[in-house]
């Protein structure tokens, strides 16, 4: 068995600055990194001071990939594809950064591909493994809430002009507006926990951001279990982020999880429960967390470097789930851009997202 697995990293820009961190901490264990990689090299010389190994500036120089055993994909969301076909294409494990692709069709690509060339290809969706929302999915497959009645989510954020005036925010080519950037988390985990999910009937704006997408959205949302959600999602609250949460109503309770990274349970109410519960369900399930990635890269990364140290393939979250998700905010989409309801299973994508320059 080999000791830690060799990682190549692309893309250095403001979630690579967490990786780091995380990395720092001391809490991943099992790798080493072995090549670092950024189209803009002021990007490397920053890092070189912290990481002391090699840096390209193309991924594609055999140099960067020759020894490792994974490469870690942290670059602008509309190059995610290509990246990662290359490394998939060459038997390297691949780990990416949601969204995995800007259109359904092509995470279903590379989860064929990966599974042809028997390597992992697994996307970063690490608010799966918060404690709160363990809890919640948890809960649900054992029916702690009865018949589920609403399923809600709101992301009310604060995202200025300049967040968008870089060469890829907001455009439709390389990232999409609110629900593909920050509330595609939101949308994995209310289809993965509470889904199938029947239809979706959504309408964007932009409100306070210049953008080609939409910085505001609001939907309806039908489960295949009769039940129905809403969203609410926004970068243009101000001056500060003021909420992301996730709440359930049910027959028999209620649960509210919030805080910027779905991080803490804030409401916990079951019919006949104990009189302390719902104090001790919180401080059980709750984190405190630094910023919106949360604490649960941490959990993810040690999770997959442990996989592929026993040739496990199976990554936590593979990019058939990526798949499901992309449906669920191309149908999103789609209805915002007809202005009809449209259903999940109906193969309709949207004509923007991915496609429009
Ligand atoms: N999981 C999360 O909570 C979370 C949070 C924020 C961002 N993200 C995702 O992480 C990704 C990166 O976001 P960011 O905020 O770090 O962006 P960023 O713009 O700060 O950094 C992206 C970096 O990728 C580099 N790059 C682009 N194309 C490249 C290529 N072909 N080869 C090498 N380098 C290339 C750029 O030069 C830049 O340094 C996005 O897909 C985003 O959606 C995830």
């Amino acid at each position: 068995m080999k000791k830690k697995v060799r990682v190549g990293i692309v893309g250095l820009g403001r979630v690579f600055e967490h990786y780091l961190k995380l990395f720092k901490s001391k809490k991943i264990k099992n790798y080493q990194i072995v090549s670092l990689c950024d189209l803009d090299y002021k990007r490397s010389n920053n890092t070189k001071k912290i990481i002391n190994t090699k840096f390209y500036k193309n991924y594609k120089d055999s140099n960067f990939y020759k020894e490792i055993d994974l490469a870690i994909i942290l670059t602008v969301s509309g190059t995610h594809y290509e990246i990662c076909k290359f490394f998939l294409n060459k038997k390297i494990n691949v780990l990416c950064e949601k969204p995995l692709t800007m259109t359904p069709e092509k995470s279903l690509e590379l989860y064929k591909l990966a599974k042809k060339k028997q390597v992992m290809c697994g996307v970063v969706f690490q608010n799966r493994f918060n404690p709160s929302i363990e809890l919640i999915r948890k809960s649900i497959d054992k029916g702690i809430f009865g018949k589920i009645v609403n399923v809600s989510v709101s992301l009310l954020w604060c995202r200025y002009q300049e967040y968008y005036n870089d060469n890829w925010h907001g455009r439709w080519k390389t990232d999409g507006g609110v629900l593909n950037q920050q509330l595609i988390h939101h949308l994995d985990i209310m289809r993965w926990i509470f889904g199938p999910i029947v239809r979706v009937s959504c309408t964007t704006t932009k409100r306070l951001n210049k953008l080609e997408a939409e910085d505001t959205a609001s939907a309806i949302v039908e489960f295949s279990n009769g039940s129905l959600g809403n969203i609410v999602a926004t970068t243009a609250a101000r001056p500060v982020d003021l909420q992301a949460s996730l709440s359930i109503i049910g027959e028999k309770g209620i649960a509210i999880v919030g805080g910027i990274a779905m991080n803490q349970i804030k409401v916990w109410k079951l019919i006949n429960q104990k009189k302390n519960e719902e104090a001790k369900v919180k401080r059980q399930n709750s984190q405190k967390v630094l910023n919106g990635y949360g604490l649960s890269h941490i959990t993810y990364l040690n999770k997959v470097f442990k996989l592929i140290l026993k040739n496990k393939t199976k990554p936590p979250v593979d990019a058939f789930e990526a798949y499901l998700t992309s449906i669920f905010v191309h149908s999103l989409y789609k209805s915002s851009e007809t202005s009809k309801w449209v259903k999940l299973n109906s193969g309709l994508r949207s004509k923007k997202l991915g496609f429009k320059n």
